[in-house]
């Protein structure tokens, strides 16, 4: 079971994980999170699982997560922002996953794994998935009341334990790097990385969040199957605008912007 008093110990925060709930079994952190933010939990409580029997992803996937092996957890957010920036959120999460990776990564002197980010929020080490973002917010009368950021990484996931479907696309720390990592130390790690992060973001209204996302994306000119409630459409990346909206290019040359929805390397 994942250990919280050793997570404590290793965080650099103020506010950040003064209060973490942990389950060592439980539907999803994401719901459990807004629960708590919904009876007035503060900004930065932490809910945290070693097991979710209803996992979500985006766009009404599952979550597949073995037991004690991964980091599934979820942050309460109360930030002074629009809804139509909580999309910047997302973005500076896996700005923050990839960031807080790389660095433990290097301690370990495993930096020969690359890390990039897919649209919107897809976590790939070498090309495969080992992380994912479920932004959830609560709105009162347009107002942002606040935020859940859920996240899930694959640490010491056994690949040949999860769905056919899902194995083949997805990766884990310990798969690639043949080593078993401490969660703790990397949960510690990425809380102590996020509040700094969205301090910092607040203070400086987000301005730096598309630019710091793009430096982790490596898909210019890339081949894309954009799936969206209506279909799916092949394309190529061309960008993402200053809302975080994809632009891709249509196989007839049409330019078009995309909010919400996900897309495939192909
Ligand atoms: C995605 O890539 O589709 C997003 C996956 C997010 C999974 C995490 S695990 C912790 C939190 N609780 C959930 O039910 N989902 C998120």
């Amino acid at each position: 079971m994942i250990d919280i008093a050793k997570i404590k110990r290793q965080l650099k925060t103020s506010i950040f994980g003064k209060y973490i709930y942990h389950l060592p079994e439980i539907d999803s952190t994401n719901s459990y999170a807004q629960r708590l933010a919904h009876e007035g939990a503060p900004e930065g409580t932490i809910v945290i699982t070693d097991f979710q029997t209803k996992g979500r992803g985006r766009q009404i996937r599952k979550w597949e997560s073995s037991k004690e092996s991964n980091i599934l957890m979820s942050l309460i957010l109360r930030p002074s922002l629009k809804i139509e920036h909580v999309i910047k959120i997302t973005l500076a999460t896996a700005d923050i996953l990839i960031s807080s990776l790389e660095k433990i990564l290097q301690k370990s002197r495993h930096d020969h794994i690359r890390f990039t980010v897919k649209w919107p929020n897809d976590i790939l080490a070498n090309g495969k998935k080992i992380g994912g973002i479920l932004t959830e917010s609560s709105l009162r009368d347009k107002e942002v009341v606040f935020v859940i950021v859920g996240l899930g990484l694959n640490v010491n996931q056994d690949l040949s334990e999860l769905s056919s479907k899902t194995r083949d696309i997805a990766t884990s720390l310990c798969h690639e790097t043949q080593e078993n990592f401490e969660r703790e130390s990397i949960a510690a790690e990425i809380i102590s990385s996020f509040e700094k992060k969205y301090f910092y973001l607040e203070r400086t209204d987000y301005a730096d969040v598309i630019g710091d996302w793009k430096k982790h994306c490596a898909c210019d000119g890339q081949a894309i199957a954009v799936e969206t409630h209506t279909g799916t459409e092949t394309g190529y990346y061309v960008d993402i605008n200053d809302n975080g909206a994809l632009i891709y290019r249509t196989e007839n040359g049409l330019e078009k912007e995309l909010i919400s929805g996900s897309i495939k390397y192909i």
